[in-house]
């Protein structure tokens, strides 16, 4: 049984892939054995734990800290977390950072910084959203009228414009054996 805790952070625009990372990393890491992984995404936390909250910059830096007080407990008690949340702040990034490695020891707070222009955000626009902030039907809209503040210094830096979802899972997975997050070998689910 894994015991290690992590945080895989995910952080980056609406539509960036970071919804599409966190479910395949799940995945990738269920066949790997690592079952008791848990998922934070931002737009299922905003119906439960951040019920209520706006996108204001308090009303974000609020749903990031509680994102991340779940997260540092998951990390923890040994299970493994993937969080998605455009997160936009670096500064509350960081104050999450150091609530997980204060628990989890340093390295245990892997971000990843989901890199796509936002050209190519807008032109996916799953949601409509884009096309409705440019209508100007909602306001702060992060990368449109809401500032985006890309990481400085991230574990991994992903650009998902030129390289496929499973690229880019694959180097999140050779983070995490090279980091002993992870085992080396597959094992069979059910084995
Ligand atoms: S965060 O800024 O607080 O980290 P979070 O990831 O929880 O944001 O939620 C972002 C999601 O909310 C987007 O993917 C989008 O579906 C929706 N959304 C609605 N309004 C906005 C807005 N003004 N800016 C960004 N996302 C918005």
């Amino acid at each position: 049984m894994n015991r290690k805790g992590f945080t895989v952070w995910f952080t980056g625009l609406s539509g960036s892939g970071k919804t599409t990372l966190s479910n395949l990393l799940h995945h990738r890491l269920q066949t790997l054995g690592i079952t008791n992984v848990e998922v934070l995404d931002g737009d299922v936390v905003r119906t439960h734990l951040s019920r209520g909250l706006g996108f204001s910059k308090q009303d974000r830096d609020t749903n990031i800290r509680r994102i991340g007080w779940v997260a540092q407990l998951l990390t923890k008690h040994g299970v493994p977390n993937l969080v998605a949340a455009i997160s936009p702040y670096r500064e509350v990034r960081e104050e999450v950072r150091e609530m997980v490695e204060r628990v989890g020891g340093k390295g245990s707070f892997i971000e990843v910084f989901v890199d796509c222009p936002i050209e190519v955000c807008e032109k996916r626009d799953v949601k409509g959203l884009y096309a409705r902030a440019r209508r100007g039907e909602i306001k702060n809209f992060t990368g449109i009228d809401d500032p985006y503040e890309p990481p400085l210094n991230p574990e991994l830096h992903l650009r998902t414009d030129s390289s496929t979802p499973e690229e880019c899972t694959e180097k999140i997975l050779q983070h995490l054996r090279a980091k002993g997050l992870i085992p080396e070998v597959e094992v069979k689910t059910g084995s």
